[in-house]
């Protein structure tokens, strides 16, 4: 077959010759996912070009905003279709005839590999190439383990594939990943690239051939060592990283073919493992955790140019950094001279942390600190696009700044409040626009933390709901659209542990037991250890509020032991050091405590505290629903994976509760409380109908959603992962 017209390969592969040079082009619209058919048409069209005797030379590029964005990652877990993308990728590096891929958009994951099958690669300035496999408990599997490292070195090759991070163009062309970043059409400049390689009868060796850039590490193996040991340092409890390592160790000690092998081997692996599976579930309950059911097609995010924040406190100073990072200007409106001295100060000394890491240049710190600027009166707000406010947790104070703020922000600018736990709904009515107010809450340190929980109010206006989260996603940020209860769903379900970790020291546990036992599970600090680090005077307050009394904590409060900045809490500090050290003296006040309240001290096991700390939370997650608090049992996994360190590699509070299983989790609960006398820590009605529903299907054996749409039955087991408003959306 020649290539001489446009000409359609199948649905999803073009091609078409001009002159000498042949371009297979992938349209496979929105991120031309590797699908089976998109393979088989690249199979077929390299096959012709290679056959065609017209054919000099090769462009492989993509139609629509992306080059390959990754494999078609709904085929995971189904039975492979053929052919299989190694096939496709030993294919083109065998062509005799130059190859170039020319990259816009991103090449991503299959997309890269797919790219590094071709003898050169060209980019667009804007285009971004990376290996993200690790961020879904997977990693490379078609050969990107073996030839990264023979493209650009072992130590880059690496680093890229452990953080799964995108490189941009330009380091991408320093590194040899590339090998011209072109301007202009980029079909245009990739026909050139092709037929100089043609006129001056230039053919590279493939990839898979190369071997200069392996010898650094096959001379010295333990430098790879080091490498590898401080990036397994960072990733506790996940296997991806640790199998990743092992093939690309495999690049410089084994033959290619073996490498790939190796590689293949691990990433079946990974794919059948427990780990991947939760984590592709949370990628997809991210995407969902930001759709609204009955949110209007018609509304509109508004346009956000600029911002303001009141208060510059923790809060405030991070949500000011947050909007800077994305190049939108930002007002920070302080009450006193010295506040804001201080806020800014803080915020100075961030960036400045930051970029002696080596995280920023100089030149963008100053150009990020030059988009915040500090103001004394709240007359500053009046050009602002969204202004959030952080100041004191104080439903009076809140109402005031609202009510300015009605006052004096524009007609149609987006008022949010970062509250914590106060209603949203009440802040909205000192207003005389509740449909332009929304909550924005944003987890500490701000800057850094991903989650950001939109609180719709009973008012909120649908394309303020949407402003919110389209704002979210622009700075950077995993938004989880939630309805208005008390601390919503991350601090509402927090709650309900700090009970039970407080029970659980009367009980027999020390707080080192109770950390020990989240720290094993995955959690990178138990309540204890976090409580130290925020600061116990916090939930003291909250609780003073609430009306209720901790024994414990708030013991140590009136003590003084305010945490890590008072050098002591639930444990000691020693100067200077953020270490929490077991205290002897809050273990008398704990065994004390015990005696003076009658409750018996007895050994309780590691299993045995988690469950106690995990499966209340659970049960408050199935309040959430039935409340409709949040939409959907994936959008509490995404609170808190983000927002309050669960291990992502376990899925999520209400995914774990399906790998548990509910009848157990249901039995404990009774246990609890039983043993507590706390009627709160029976079963949810969520849980009891899923279990009864579990009984009837197991009897009726027939699908049945339609008898209860809160829930469906999977997989034989009563699930939480599905709620009516997924299952309708897909
Ligand atoms: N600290 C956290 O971990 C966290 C997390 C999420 C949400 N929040 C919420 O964020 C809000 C702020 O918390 P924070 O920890 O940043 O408190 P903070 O005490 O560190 O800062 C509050 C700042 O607001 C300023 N302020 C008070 N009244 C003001 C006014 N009328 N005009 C301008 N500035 C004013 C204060 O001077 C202070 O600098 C609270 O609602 C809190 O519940 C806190």
């Amino acid at each position: 077959m020649s290539i001489d017209v446009e000409d359609s390969v199948n649905d999803f592969v073009k091609q078409h010759r001009e002159g000498s040079v042949a371009f297979i082009v992938v349209d496979n619209p929105p991120v031309n996912a590797l699908r089976a058919e998109v393979r088989a048409g690249l199979l077929d069209a390299f096959s012709a070009a290679r056959d065609d005797k017209a054919v000099a030379a090769i462009v492989l590029m993509c139609a629509g905003r992306t080059f390959v964005a990754g494999a078609d990652i709904t085929e995971f877990g189904k039975p492979p279709m053929p052919p299989p993308l190694s096939e496709v990728i030993d294919t083109i590096e065998a062509m005799d005839k130059p190859t170039v891929a020319a990259v816009h958009g991103t090449a991503l994951g299959g997309g890269l590999e797919l790219a590094l099958s071709c003898r050169y690669r060209v980019a667009t300035p804007s285009a971004k190439l990376g290996l993200p496999e690790i961020k879904l408990g997977l990693m490379p599997g078609a050969g990107g383990t073996q030839r990264l490292p023979r493209l650009i070195g072992v130590e880059k090759a690496l680093g890229m594939i452990i953080s799964g991070d995108p490189v941009p163009a330009q380091s991408a062309l320093e590194s040899g990943l590339v090998d011209e970043v072109v301007e202009g059409d980029l079909g245009a400049a990739a026909a050139a690239f092709a037929r100089k390689l043609v006129a001056e009868k230039r053919m590279r060796e493939p990839v898979r051939d190369m071997t200069e850039k392996l010898a650094e590490m096959r001379s010295n193996p333990a430098k790879f060592d080091e490498l590898a040991a401080a990036h397994l340092k960072r990733s506790r409890g996940l296997a991806a990283p640790a199998a990743a390592v092992d093939a690309v160790r495999s690049s410089f000690e084994a033959s290619f073919e073996e490498g790939l092998k190796r590689e293949r081997a691990k990433f079946l692996e990974l794919l059948a493992g427990d780990q991947s599976k939760a984590q592709r579930h949370v990628f997809f309950a991210e995407r969902e955790a930001a759709k609204v059911a009955d949110l209007p097609k018609d509304a509109k995010p508004r346009q956000i140019k600029r911002a303001a924040v009141i208060g510059a406190g923790t809060m405030g100073g991070g949500i000011a950094m947050c909007f800077a990072n994305a190049g939108i200007p930002v007002k920070i409106v302080e009450m006193s001279k010295e506040a804001l001295d201080r806020g800014l100060a803080t915020i100075a000394k961030n960036y400045r942390n930051t970029a002696a890491r080596g995280g920023l240049t100089a030149e963008e710190v100053d150009r990020r600190i030059g988009l915040i600027e500090g103001e004394l009166s709240l007359e500053a707000v009046s050009d602002a696009d969204i202004v959030i406010e952080a100041v004191f947790e104080e439903m009076e104070l809140k109402k005031r700044v609202f009510a300015d703020l009605d006052r004096l922000a524009k007609n149609d600018a987006v008022l949010a409040t970062n509250t914590s736990y106060l209603d949203v709904n009440a802040i909205a009515q000192a207003t005389n626009r509740p449909g332009s107010v929304v909550g924005m809450h944003f987890f500490s340190p701000a800057n850094v933390m991903k989650l950001l929980e939109v609180v719709r109010g009973a008012a909120t206006a649908p394309d303020v709901l949407a402003t919110a989260i389209d704002v979210g996603r622009r700075i950077g940020k995993a938004p989880a659209v939630v309805g208005v209860c008390h601390g919503f769903v991350g601090n509402r379900m927090l709650r309900v542990r700090g009970i039970e970790a407080e029970r659980l020291l009367l009980e027999g546990a020390l707080p080192q037991d109770v950390d020990g036992a989240l720290t094993s599970f995955g959690f990178p600090m138990g309540p204890f250890a976090m409580g130290d680090l925020a600061g116990l005077d916090v939930g003291w307050r909250v609780r003073k509020a609430e009306g209720r009394r901790a024994e414990i904590a708030d013991r140590l409060c009136e003590m003084g032991r305010f945490g890590q900045k008072t050098g002591k809490g639930f444990y000691v500090y020693e100067a200077g050091s953020r270490t929490p050290k077991p205290d002897p003296e809050v273990e008398r006040l704990i065994v004390e405590t015990s005696a003076r309240l009658g409750v018996k001290r007895e050994a309780i096991s590691k299993e045995d505290i988690l469950e106690r700390l995990v499966y209340p939370m659970i049960n408050e997650g199935a309040r959430i629903l039935e409340e409709k608090v949040a939409q959907r049992p994936g959008d509490i996994d995404v609170i808190w994976i983000y927002g309050y360190g669960w291990p992502v590699w376990r899925g999520g509070p209400m995914y774990y509760a399906d790998q548990v299983g509910l009848a157990a989790i249901s039995a404990r609960l009774r246990e609890f409380a039983q043993k507590t006398g706390d009627k709160t820590l029976e079963p949810a009605p969520l849980l009891a109908q899923l279990l009864a529903l579990l009984s009837w299907t197991a009897a009726a054996d027939e699908p049945h959603d339609r008898q209860l749409p809160a829930v469906t039955v999977s997989a034989g087991r009563a699930s939480m992962t599905w709620s009516p408003l997924t299952t309708r959306g897909r």
